[in-house]
């Protein structure tokens, strides 16, 4: 059967490709994008998952927004206006996908900075979005080109993810959230709000969310998978009810609801007086190991590449002389070495510029630094 045109739109995901030759016991895998499962708060889940036993009625068929105890927690949690509401998706990426089936029509137009999230670029391929790539520098995107962008192509939406970005760990300034919101308003485009990371903030003080400034206008999706845990595959939707009412509509279609169990046991965790405390933990850990990856590339790094800092979230951005980073990657793969080359994060991948993300949540100290010296040769090798 021949398979539907906007899949053959998609190419496979050379991260997953990646991380199958990565799983090899000699490779330090600096790849994924994966929170360290020694992490997980398993033992602040327990009480609630006792408790599920005597739950019949969360193993019954649920409501499509989400369980109303959990709705009601993050309603509370996340301060919403009464205008707002929240519904629970399958991870934050079913979230995008709904985002996507509900309003995009195949031509529509998306924003989004170059590089970017490869599963937001996945949903709105699939969706035959138009992909508008605006290019970001170190306080997000690019302002004066987002604007001419928004005002020459008229897009729908424009979707961002401002506390540290996937791939390059960029977290917008305060000035730029503000003007961002003022140009979604000033030019009828909305924001989509892409949060995954905001919690793991380890330095700095956290800023207000950039749809803060333009409520009305926004979709907000946080995720529960790197605060808590992937496998759960619970995100959150928030935003204003006309905007979130034709995604439960949506929902109803693709899986009439999220695992209510989960959801019951996401409450359960997030109500535990421990979670906090579990926050600050993961934080901490990621800071030390952050500090690890980037004291060593800062040490070994060839001197025509340059690695930016970072203030919280799981990757660091290499920048590169200009080279052909996929074989650049399969190399430093032979050398023990995994990373992602930075075309896979482009709309348009000719237009990348050379880098590599690095991933520092999931490998200890000592195998970051050890990760680095691989880099390091792999990198004086083929470019220096
Ligand atoms: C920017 C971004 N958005 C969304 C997701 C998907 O997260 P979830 O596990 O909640 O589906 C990820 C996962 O890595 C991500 O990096």
């Amino acid at each position: 059967m021949e398979i539907a045109h906007a899949l053959n739109r998609i190419p496979s995901s050379y991260i997953r490709e990646i991380l199958a030759a990565a799983s090899d016991k000699n490779v330090i895998s600096l790849a994924g994008g994966l929170p360290d499962e020694q992490t997980f708060p398993i033992e602040l889940m327990k009480p609630a998952l006792e408790r599920l036993s005597q739950m019949p009625e969360v193993f019954q068929y649920g409501a499509t927004a989400g369980y109303g105890p959990l709705i009601q927690h993050l309603c509370e949690r996340f301060a919403l206006p009464e205008t707002h509401t929240v519904m629970m998706a399958t991870g934050s990426q079913q979230g995008l996908d709904l985002i996507a089936r509900a309003y995009i029509n195949p031509g529509d137009r998306v924003v989004m900075e170059a590089p970017s999230y490869l599963g937001a670029m996945q949903v709105f391929g699939l969706a035959q979005a138009e992909i508008v790539g605006v290019s970001q520098n170190e306080q997000g995107p690019d302002l004066a080109e987002l604007e001419l962008c928004f005002k020459t192509q008229t897009p729908k939406m424009f979707y961002a993810v401002p506390d540290f970005h996937n791939p390059t760990g960029v977290c917008w300034s305060l000035e730029t959230r503000k003007q961002v919101a003022k140009l979604c308003y000033q030019y009828d485009v909305t924001l989509i709000e892409d949060a995954p990371y905001r919690e793991l903030r380890f330095t700095g003080t956290m800023l207000p969310m950039a749809s803060e400034f333009c409520l009305d206008k926004a979709i907000v999706l946080r995720s529960f998978s790197k605060i808590a845990s992937p496998g759960l595959r619970l995100g959150a939707v928030s935003g204003p009810r006309e905007l979130i009412d034709p995604m439960v509509k949506v929902k109803q279609g693709a899986d009439l609801h999220s695992s209510v169990p989960m959801q019951a046991l996401l409450l359960g965790l997030l109500e535990n007086s421990g979670f906090d405390q579990h926050i600050a933990t993961i934080r901490a850990l990621y800071q030390g190991r952050y500090q690890a990856l980037f004291d060593a590339l800062d040490a070994q790094l060839p001197s025509p590449c340059r690695v930016y800092p970072v203030d919280g979230g799981m990757f660091v951005w290499v920048e590169l002389p200009s080279c052909d980073t996929f074989a650049l990657a399969k190399s430093l793969l032979a050398n023990g070495v995994a990373v992602v080359p930075s075309p896979v994060f482009y709309p348009n991948p000719n237009e990348a510029s050379s880098a590599l993300r690095l991933n520092f949540t999931n490998a200890q100290p000592e195998e970051l630094v050890e990760a680095v010296s691989r880099l390091a040769q792999g990198l004086k090798q083929a470019i220096v």
